[in-house]
């Protein structure tokens, strides 16, 4: 690294906070899958917004790219540097303010993960909208960045659902601050919500004002053995129909299952394999189950089922979704596709997708489970050797050619890029490269993230 900026670096956030040696580094440069990695210049962990100014400045003056990373949890290689980045770290962020009861709302810090604000929110009888697996390391900072959705959306929305300011360092160094959280604000551009999403390539998120929702400690869970994919969307209407507190419906199926039972050494859930299971939840102030029960009984679609209430029943029911991803990456490194369709479209992709597969790496094998109200599923595939990127490029025409997205709550990253014009018109895309150079015009932040290079 050249020494003048390591100087100027290690002024902003203290020399002990500048990681330059490769194994101190180490952590920071694999992402979770560990299918992206890169070795950066060093890795700088400021500790306030004024330490991140400082810290882009002098990236800024330098002429050197910065990669931003939260809890290093994401997908698509977004948050890793490619080589020779300043990898600037969000983790020491993590102020938290008291919960404004009277609004339903907190501001934190982009560092702070999703486990501490759950956990902030509720000694204040309140909830966060979002929740999913990786809660104990994702952190705020990166779920914005990433616009996350989780297995709350059906109830809450995603992550911009939730934020109703940030406070943001653009690639120049000026800070935009918008924290008040008002219920209501037309006062122009909504930049909040155009930072959201962006993946840390127009600014780096700093803190953010946060919605809260009612905690609801009744909870009721089913694990849902069905036909398939078909009878899981008919199980679904039913849910949508009768249930007022449902709060998640997911999907998965034998193979993952499969691969889970093994991973955590779980029991097989019901006696007879079935082509596909759901989770329905509902959530309330008062006990959902009997709620629950009466729409199994009356649903043609469910060929068996088990019900949890009780905290470890809640567990166990959930482990078997939820431990797909930790089951998954134990057994490989999967290319990971995160994509969306109408749910009109649902049952013909997961048909057409082995036989897709196939086409292009005859060895693959596919694990596909995910949120099935939203109609994302995500598409894991494992073993597909030298032939990732057909894979990748098969699968992702497929689903547009199923009128889906690319992308549906894990962002592009560099894993996606090249083909995000599946999703988006040229004339759309031609309009966010010119929002980045007006708010980026040296590319310094994130480059080859989300916009094809
Ligand atoms: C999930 O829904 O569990 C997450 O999006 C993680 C994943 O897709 O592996
Ligand atoms: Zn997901």
């Amino acid at each position: 690294m050249s020494g003048g900026l390591e100087e100027a670096l290690r002024s902003a956030v203290g020399a002990a906070h500048v990681l330059v040696d490769a194994d101190l580094r180490a952590a920071y440069e694999t992402d979770w899958t560990r299918r992206f990695t890169g070795a950066a210049r060093c890795v700088v962990r400021p500790a306030s917004t004024a330490e991140v100014v400082a810290v882009v400045r002098a990236c800024a003056a330098a002429g050197v790219p910065i990669v931003v990373q939260g809890g290093n949890t994401g997908l698509v290689g977004a948050g890793v540097p490619t080589g020779g980045e300043v990898l600037v770290s969000l983790a020491r962020l993590t102020s938290v303010e008291p919960v404004d009861a009277v609004e339903a709302q907190v501001t934190v810090g982009a560092g702070v993960t999703l486990e501490k604000l759950q956990a902030h929110a509720r000694t204040a009888g309140l909830d966060f909208g979002v929740d999913l697996a990786a809660r104990s390391s994702a952190t705020v900072g990166g779920m914005i960045a990433t616009n996350a959705g989780g297995i709350r959306v059906l109830r809450h929305g995603s992550m911009r659902a939730q934020v109703t300011g940030l406070e943001a360092v653009l690639a120049d160094g000026t800070v935009l601050t918008r924290l008040d959280g008002l219920a209501k604000d037309n006062t122009g551009y909504d930049l909040t919500q155009l930072v959201a999403g962006s993946e840390g390539t127009l600014a780096i998120v700093t803190r953010a004002r946060l919605r809260l929702v009612p905690l609801l400690p009744e909870r009721a869970a089913a694990l849902v053995a069905v036909a398939g994919t078909e009878a899981a969307l008919e199980l679904l209407a039913a849910a949508r129909a009768r249930l007022a507190t449902l709060s998640a419906a997911e999907i998965f199926y034998p193979e993952g299952l499969e691969l889970v039972r093994a991973y955590r050494q779980l029991p097989a859930p019901f006696a007879e394999p079935a082509g596909a299971y759901v989770v329905l939840e509902c959530a309330a102030r008062t006990d959902p189950t009997d709620d629950i029960l009466e729409l199994l009984s009356d649903c043609a679609a469910v060929e068996d089922a088990t019900v949890a209430s009780d905290r470890a029943g809640l567990e166990r029911l959930w482990s078997y979704r939820e431990a797909h991803t930790e089951a998954i990456s134990t057994a490989g490194i999967p290319t990971k596709l995160d994509v969306c369709v109408p749910l009109g479209e649902l049952t013909a992709l997961v048909a057409e997708l082995p036989a897709t597969v196939a086409s292009v790496a005859p060895k693959a094998r596919v694990i596909t489970f995910g949120h099935l109200n939203e109609g994302n599923l995500h598409l894991n595939v494992l073993d597909a050797g030298e032939h990732a990127e057909d894979v990748t490029d098969a699968v992702l025409r497929l689903v547009a050619a199923h009128r889906g997205t690319i992308s549906s709550e894990h962002g592009v990253g560099r894993a996606k890029a090249p083909w995000l014009s599946l999703s988006r018109t040229p004339e759309e895309i031609a309009a966010m490269r010119r929002i980045k150079a007006a708010l980026d015009p040296d590319g310094i932040l994130n480059p080859g993230v989300l916009l094809p290079a």
